[in-house]
């Protein structure tokens, strides 16, 4: 119940928070750290026995068929602004066979008004992968509600300690959060699936959340949107810049994560905003790739692409080519795939021992 009253006090500046996340992560440049891709190099197969019609790149994703490993990130809910882009999201998402999730709902478990915002998704996407977000310190009854909402097939927890800390009206106190993840995870009918949103997971994070019961990661590293750049350009007082700098890079992330040997299923998402990117994912060891800013971009018309649409039909013939090139004929092939590191992802893997 408290958890209830103090979201009532503080939906109006919620609303406000995800206008101005919106409008920043389209105004302010990704970076200053790179992802880590440029480091990554598949090996060029110059003589091919396949067509380029008959690459596959269609997954299986929570029990549903999708025509390429990609997933719309979180992004908005909430406000009308929001209720449109989700409504672009999901058509796009259901037009070209991929998932979607939406963004961050505990501002509409009170207020009914600020549902249809977020259940938008599933007027114009009825059968498709959809997931739910809520952060990772709400009680369960508002993971539960979060997911009825949207009829969502999973559900994303978000933790974004760095955020809040970043943000002035932020979180303190993280103390519950393991044990409330294991208790999600218990009472959840669908999947659970533990997010970052720039920051990356370290191996001994996965661990600690293998521990907790998490079988499904969305790593969200480094090297794309930066919410430390957004959080402290909304701040009275800013702190210093070095915070951009902060996290692991998405290329690292993924090697955290494998290093573990868990059979884990990792979406991969931060920074990564083209097809070739996305198979580098793919190969280095993640089953979905995930991106939000590159869509969101596309959505508002200031991207180099046409549509939403053709974005992602871009990125999937993007991922067709590379893996033609590499003579992998589907996505299952193209994760055995050898890749080259080199440069600060390779200093990073060697540094911290994680073959
Ligand atoms: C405007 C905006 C709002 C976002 N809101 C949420 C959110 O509510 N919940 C969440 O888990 N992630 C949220 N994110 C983070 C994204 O889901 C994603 O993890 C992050 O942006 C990194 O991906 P990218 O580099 O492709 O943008 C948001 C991102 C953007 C750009």
């Amino acid at each position: 119940m408290t958890y209830l009253k103090k979201i009532k006090t503080t939906n109006s500046l919620r609303q406000q928070r995800k206008e101005e996340h919106l409008k920043m992560a389209l105004s302010l440049k990704t970076g200053p750290k790179c992802a880590g891709f440029e480091d990554v190099e598949f090996v060029h197969q110059a003589l091919s026995n396949h067509s380029l019609d008959d690459i596959n790149t269609s997954t299986c994703f929570l029990g549903k068929e999708l025509k390429a490993p990609f997933l719309i990130e979180a992004i908005t809910g909430g406000t009308l602004k929001g209720k449109e882009i989700n409504k672009a999201l999901a058509k796009g998402a259901f037009e070209t066979g991929i998932a979607m999730a939406v963004g961050s709902q505990t501002i509409a478990i009170e207020d009914p008004s600020i549902r249809e915002t977020f259940s938008v998704v599933r007027e114009y996407n009825p059968h498709g992968v959809i997931l739910a977000n809520v952060s990772a310190n709400v009680p369960v009854e508002i993971a539960l509600a979060a997911i009825d909402m949207i009829k969502a097939d999973g559900i994303q927890l978000h933790l974004n300690l760095a955020q809040e800390l970043l943000m002035e009206e932020g979180d303190r106190d993280f103390r519950q959060t393991g044990k409330n993840i294991a208790a999600i995870i218990k009472d959840s009918p669908v999947p659970v699936i533990v997010k970052e949103v720039g920051f990356g997971f370290s191996k001994e994070t996965v661990l600690e959340l293998w521990g907790l019961g998490v079988k499904l990661l969305d790593l969200g590293g480094a090297g794309g949107t930066n919410f430390a750049a957004i959080e402290n350009s909304r701040r009275s007082r800013p702190l210093s810049t070095d915070w951009y700098q902060w996290g692991i890079p998405t290329a690292a992330s993924i090697l955290e994560c494998k290093a573990t040997k868990l059979p884990i299923s990792i979406i991969a998402s931060g920074g990564i905003n083209n097809g070739i990117n996305a198979a580098k994912a793919l190969a280095l060891g993640a089953h979905m790739v995930g991106a939000a800013t590159p869509f969101l971009k596309s959505v508002e018309g200031l991207s180099q692409f046409n549509s939403l649409n053709d974005a992602i039909n871009t990125w999937r013939l993007e991922l067709e080519m590379t893996m033609l090139l590499v003579g992998a004929k589907n996505i299952q092939d193209l994760r055995k795939k050898p890749l080259l590191l080199t440069g600060a992802t390779k200093a990073w893997q060697d540094s911290r021992k994680l073959k």
